[in-house]
């Protein structure tokens, strides 16, 4: 199991996926596929790889999946995962984040971070002197797209070569992490979104170089109607962010038109041959079974396409803690 976690990445912390070489990307994610199975087998009870390690986590937003994954990826291996939320400590508050990292960097072995800025995930790496992971900021989620990308490789049994589309805000954090992840493992990327929504023209211009390296695409639409021919992967996200709750109308209005419904699936030309596939980071609006879409029901995307044979959004779901402790142990290990 070491060989397979050795991506020259012991030290390291990861708080983008363009900061990591593209076969140390595709490296965790092929770790975290035999971490699943020796998990399913029991093996991870005979010889925890992490034993005595602290892991902190700090958590500005909620979570349901990022932080459960963490702490049962390190319960797994033998460590603990301490969990730090907003009110549980000085951070930021009555202490600066260069303080409060320099503490936690002399008591944890390393620290999964969850919050708004960019910046502070970067200071956090900086002072703690201990591996940092990113479990979200308003601009990236690499972690998500590493178990986003386990899942299209486990259904499809490759990657390159496909065509995956992120159909609607098309300028958050999943989707530039998507952008980059898909650039990075050879599958065509699609980013259909209205204009208001449209992704940073650099971070497009970067991934674009990155996927021509590997034989791939990355095309900006607008059209929700061409924008997903062809496509193999549907994916979408909540229209609203975390933090970003004072738009929730002005993002209903922007993006209904691409709502992932059965229709779309149609238009792939992929729903009948078993080509095709949905994924959604979760949480999701599907219905109007939360408290946020009791009245409006579905949003992003149609309760028949979420409940299909071809949803694998639980799996995606669990593949988050195999790739989150692919990971840590590539940095502590
Ligand atoms: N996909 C994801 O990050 O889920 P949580 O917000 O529940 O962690
Ligand atoms: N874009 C979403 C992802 C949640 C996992 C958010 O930042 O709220």
């Amino acid at each position: 199991m070491k060989e397979i976690i050795d991506l020259g990445m012991h030290g390291k912390s990861l708080l983008r996926l363009c900061d990591i070489e593209d076969w140390q990307m595709l490296g965790l994610v092929k770790a975290a596929i035999a971490l699943k199975a020796r998990k399913k087998a029991g093996l991870h009870l005979d010889n925890p790889l992490i034993k005595g390690k602290n892991v902190a986590l700090i958590f500005q937003k909620s979570s349901t999946r990022t932080r459960c994954s963490t702490v049962n990826a390190v319960r797994d291996e033998g460590g603990h995962a301490e969990y730090l939320g907003k009110n549980d400590i000085h951070f930021g508050k009555k202490e600066s984040v260069k303080d409060s990292a320099r503490v936690l960097g002399r008591l944890f072995d390393g620290i999964l971070f969850r919050g708004f800025e960019q910046k502070t995930v970067e200071d956090l790496a900086e002072y703690s002197g201990v591996p940092v992971w990113n479990g979200l900021t308003d601009q990236w989620h690499p972690t998500q797209v590493l178990a986003d990308l386990q899942t299209v490789q486990e259904t499809f049994g490759t990657l390159k070569g496909l065509t995956l589309a992120f159909v609607g805000d098309g300028r958050n954090n999943v989707c530039n992490s998507l952008m980059v992840g898909c650039a990075k493992a050879g599958v065509n990327m699609v980013d259909v979104c209205p204009e208001e929504l449209a992704p940073e023209p650099s971070l497009v211009e970067y991934c674009r170089k990155i996927a021509k390296a590997n034989g791939s695409e990355v095309i900006v639409t607008h059209d929700p109607i061409d924008g997903v021919k062809g496509v193999n992967v549907l994916y979408t996200d909540v229209w609203v962010s975390m933090g970003e709750e004072e738009l929730f109308q002005q993002r209903l209005k922007l993006l209904s038109p691409f709502q992932i419904n059965m229709a779309m699936c149609e238009r792939t030309g992929n729903l009948k041959n078993g080509r095709l596939m949905f994924l959604h980071c979760l949480p999701a609006f599907h219905d109007n079974n939360t408290e946020v879409s009791r009245e409006i029901g579905a949003m992003e995307v149609a309760d028949e396409v979420f409940e299909a044979p071809f949803s694998k959004v639980f799996d995606e779901a669990e593949n988050r803690m195999h790739t989150i402790k692919a990971m840590i142990l590539a940095s502590l290990l």
